[in-house]
Order: structure tokens, then sequence, then C-alpha cells
């Protein structure tokens, strides 16, 4: 080529460039970058209870082939992960919280082949598993504890807590599910007393014991092993004991949270834990309970303690009681712990679980006409707030208690043995069965209403737990196909906060703690601001707030209509709505 073409070549080729570089769009602005962002902070955790989420073989128990079969509706959610309440071998005196073998799979549940396949069918769908790690006790059923009773020199002894006889009666200590409230049960095969912080057939172990702890994070590791992404420290706060029983002062013998929780020792532990498993593995951790105070609860959670990524705290979750609740008490208990670990710490959000009864049954209107209503509006709730959402199966969908009024229907050891124990005091048991009506954890565990066939499509045979009567008419079927319905409003919540970091990310801030109705309050991160307004009651209410605008983008309604003009928004009875402020 001669000198002259080359020119025009290189002439040519520097004006594409300009051309091209003058038609670029303007540079987009910085996304707002968020300091220490972690998947499990982005997380939306969905949680199943394995016994009634679908039985795949009709013996009236939920399975994990069950939950295979349901991967692409669990995926259809918009949610990121899953927990699993215990899988594992069990007698089931507290329906899988009592192990007999930590490294099987429950009977009823499958085998590990069909744990291998729920695994990868979930990792192939981009869904995380939690895993329920219950290591506060064991199984009075579990080898260790058969080898610890069988005499007073086996080498497990020390794998539990004893007390021999000849010391007299143990110091007292409560137990949350004996029948008589007594935590220590005696045993004639080595004329000794166990400790039990929960039922007698759940032996607490011995954390002190540095071999426990060792068994312990090598079942943790066999699990982390096969790939499995979180643990949840199931009673965790009251593994560490103080084995010279001090007296408690009186009155407060069975102040289970003051008394019973964080002793000495817990935070080594849970160091040791996080160094031998959290630390070598992908995996997140969140401890069932957050301990006495905001000081136990930091310690758990803070970033450089090197221990847990996050707690959920039961204040919250404590709030609605038998005789109602007050929206003041809930902002301000929430607000709270959102300012508390504002800069440090994580925490979960969850309204329900396994261990209460219905999320809209508790903290919403159960009514035909508000049921659907407040579902959604608690749903909001959960969804907008900051610390990772804990949703519990069957609250998508809006499911309600179930109406049972003998003892003999209800199936849970805290029931039956609640019951025997207030039997034996004198209480006044016609109020003790409301109240268990009202709050039964059997309430939060009836089947999970997949269709209006028998038994709600749970099952082909019996179930453990009776379906909800409503089932024909709350279901998946039905709401799958209808716009309106909690199911997918659910969905849309879901979608909104996976794409929108301001909803995991963005301060929290209450507006109007006075307001008698509304919970109002904004979500802000970068240059957006979102307001979440939430009417929890069954009346009209209305809100003014200067800087409202009727032309602010409404971002998720549960009604199909707003009522908004200059400086106020009217709501309908548990109206929810999250605006884009501008
Ligand atoms: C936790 C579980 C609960 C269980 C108890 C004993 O609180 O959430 O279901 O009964 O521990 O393991």
């Amino acid at each position: 080529m001669k000198r002259s073409s080359t020119k025009w070549v290189v002439c040519l080729f520097i004006m594409l460039i300009v051309v091209l570089s003058c038609n670029q769009k303007p540079k987009e602005q910085p996304q707002t970058t968020v300091e220490n962002a972690q998947w499990w902070k982005e997380a939306i955790v969905y949680q199943i209870y394995p016994r009634s989420f679908k039985d795949s073989d009709g013996d009236g128990v939920g399975d994990l082939k069950g939950i295979i079969e349901k991967l692409d509706y669990i995926k259809s959610l918009g949610v990121t992960a899953v927990w699993l309440n215990p899988i594992y071998t069990s007698p089931n005196a507290d329906n899988g919280y009592d192990v007999s073998d930590y490294r099987g799979i429950m009977e009823e549940f499958g085998t590990m082949a069909d744990f291998d396949s729920l695994l990868a069918g979930m990792h192939q769908r981009d869904i995380k598993l939690v895993m329920d790690i219950v290591v506060n006790h064991s199984s009075d059923q579990h080898e260790w504890f058969k080898q610890s009773r069988s005499s007073r020199d086996n080498p497990y002894r020390n794998y539990y807590h004893w007390w021999p006889a000849e010391k007299g009666d143990p110091p007292y200590r409560y137990s949350l599910f004996d029948a008589k409230g007594d935590a220590w049960q005696y045993d004639t095969l080595t004329n000794a007393y166990y400790l039990h912080y929960f039922a007698k057939q759940q032996p607490d172990l011995n954390w002190s014991n540095p071999k426990v702890r060792q068994e312990v994070y090598d079942i943790m590791k066999f699990w982390a092993d096969k790939g499995v992404d979180g643990f949840r420290l199931d009673a965790f706060q009251f593994a560490a004991k103080d084995t010279t029983y001090p007296k408690f002062p009186e009155g407060y013998e069975k102040d289970f949270i003051q008394y019973y929780a964080m002793q000495d020792g817990l935070h080594d532990y849970l160091k040791e834990m996080n160094e031998a498993v959290f630390s070598k593995y992908d995996v997140f951790s969140v401890a069932e309970g957050a301990g006495r105070n905001f000081d136990d609860a930091h310690k758990l959670v803070d970033k450089d303690r090197q221990e847990l990524n996050m707690a959920y705290a039961f204040e919250g979750v404590d709030i609605p009681k038998y005789e109602g609740y007050d929206v003041a008490t809930m902002k301000e208990v929430f607000t709270k712990w959102d300012q508390e670990f504002a800069d440090d710490g994580w925490l979960s959000i969850f309204l329900a679980n396994h261990d209460q009864a219905r999320m809209v049954s508790r903290w919403g209107n159960d009514s035909d006409a508000f049921r659907s209503a407040s579902t959604k509006l608690l749903n909001t709730f959960i969804l907008s707030m900051r610390g990772t959402p804990y949703c519990y199966y069957g609250d998508e969908l809006g499911m309600t208690n179930i109406d049972f009024d003998s003892i003999s229907q209800y199936q849970d050891i805290a029931a039956i043995n609640g019951y025997q124990k207030a039997l034996s005091e004198g209480e006044d048991m016609g109020l003790f069965m409301e109240k268990l009506n009202f709050g039964s954890r059997d309430n939060g565990r009836t089947p999970m209403q997949w269709d209006g066939s028998t038994n709600a499509g749970f099952t082909s045979g019996t179930p453990w737990l009776p379906a909800n009567p409503n089932f024909k008419t709350i279901n998946v079927q039905v709401e799958d196909s209808d716009s309106n319905s909690v199911l997918n409003h659910f969905r849309g919540l879901t979608k909104l906060r996976k794409e929108n970091p301001v909803l995991v990310y963005g301060s929290y801030e209450l507006i109007s703690p006075e307001h008698p109705t509304i919970y109002a309050y904004t979500r802000a991160l970068g240059n957006e601001k979102w307001l979440v307004l939430l009417n929890f009651s069954n009346s009209d209410s209305s809100i003014k707030l200067d800087y409202i605008k009727p032309s602010d983008n409404v971002l998720i309604n549960n009604y199909n209509v707003i009522d908004i003009s200059q400086g106020e928004i009217s709501l309908q009875p548990y109206q929810a709505v999250i605006l884009k402020i501008q």
C-alpha cells in the first residue's frame, strides 16, 4: 500500500472512533455502592416444614420427594433460599427437633439420595439450602445418649449433664416442654438425673466437653461438604451452662431468657465453630434467639466478632398475644431493633414460623372480609424491612389457624405436655384451651394447601395433621390463576425486593410514630427514597405527609385503587402501599 493511502486509512479510522464515541450515551451515574454487601443479606428465605409440605408416597407425612416435586413452585415465588426444618433421623418426640442420627435422613422423609437430588434441584434453580442444626440437645435415642446413660463410667457419660442422686435433689431448673416443668429427669439405670431444657426425650448436650464440640463440627462439615449453603442454629443460646447450678433469684427461676441464655462460654464455642466450620465454606449462619439484650445480640452477629452472620430476635414475633396487640408496640420494637443494628450486625425479619400460630391469625385479620388484604399487608411488611426476610410456607397464600377444640386433636408435644401441666396446676382449662386454639404451634403446621382436592392435595393418605377445612378457597391452584391473589401479590413483592437494593440495604426511618393505625416508614439508598404505608386497621385511615404527591409512583399496592392527594393519602382497611417519593 502507498504512503498516501495508508494516511487515508488512518484518518478514516480516527474519524470512525470520534463518531462512535460521540454517539455513546452519556455515562451512567455510578451505581450506589453498598458496603458489606452479602448474598445472605439479599436472600429471601422460604421456610419449609417438611412434614407438612407435600407427601409423595401416601403415608400422610410430607417428604423430600414431595419438596422436589414442588421446586418449580418454590422458584416461582421469587424466593432465593429455603430453610428446611430438621430432616435427620428422629423418633419425632418433637417432630425432628430430637435427632437420633445427625448424618441420616428421617425414614418418613426419604433417603440420602433424595436429599442429594433435592439439593441439586435447588442449586440448578439458584436456590440456596439452609439446614437446621439441633445441637443444644439430641434425642434420648441417639447412640451417644444410649451410651451415656448406660453407666457412670461410660466414655460418653460426659456428653450430657448428669446429677448423681446421692447428692440429693438437683438445683431447680425449668423445662419448657416438660409436663411438670422440671428440667431434671431421674434415670434409674445409674441413679442419676439428666438435664433437659426441652422435653425429657431431648437431653441437653454438654458443650463444655471438647469431644462433643468436635463431633458437632464434624457433622456440620459433613453437610457443608455436600454443598449446603447455611445453618440455622436451633436453641443455641442455651448451649452453655453454668454447671455449678447457682440458685436463681426468687421469682425468676423460670426466666428462660434472662437466666438460661447466653451463659459463659457460649461465645467461645461460637468462635471455635466459626473457625472450624463457617470460615472454611461459603455458608451463612443464623442463630435462633438473640440473647438477653442488644449487647448479647451484637456479640453474636457483629462483623468483627467472627461468630455468626445473623440472629433472629424474639421480641418482635412475641408481640401478638391472645388478648391482642397494639401497632404502637410493633412500631417501637421493630424500629429499635432496626436502629440498633443499622451500622453493625444483621438480623432476620419474620412474623411467623413453625413455633407460632399462623401469621394472619396472630398479626392480621383472618375473617373472610380481611384475610386477603391483611396477609398482603403483613407480607409487604416482611419484604420491605431491613434484615433478611423469612417467609413461612403457606403465608404466601394467607393460610389461617385451624380451629381445634379438643386436646386430642393436637399433636405438638408442647401443647400436650402443657395441657398436663396446666391440669395438674389447677389452671382454668377453658381459658387454657382458648389460648391454645389461638397460639398453638399446630396451627402453623397444618398441611400446605395445594388445591381443592382431598386433603388439599397434600397427601393421598391420611394426613398426620388435618388440612384446614378452608383449603377449597385458599390454595395454590386457585390463587395462581387469580392476579389479585395473596400469592401473586407475594410474587410481586419478592420481585420488587430483588430488583431494588433500597429494600435490602436502604436506611429505615419510622414516620409519624404516633399515628394510631398506620405504620409508616421510609427506606432510602443513594437518590432513592421509598415510603411504605401499612394500615393496620379494619377501617379507613389517612395520613398527612406534606411531601406526598398524586404523581408519586406506586410500586406495589394490595388494592387496585389508591387515594392520594397533595400532602395526604387515605388507606382502606389493611391497605399496604409502597411509593417512590420524588
Ligand atoms: C427450637 C425450635 C422448636 C423446638 C425447640 C427444641 O425452639 O424452633 O421447634 O421445639 O427448639 O428443639
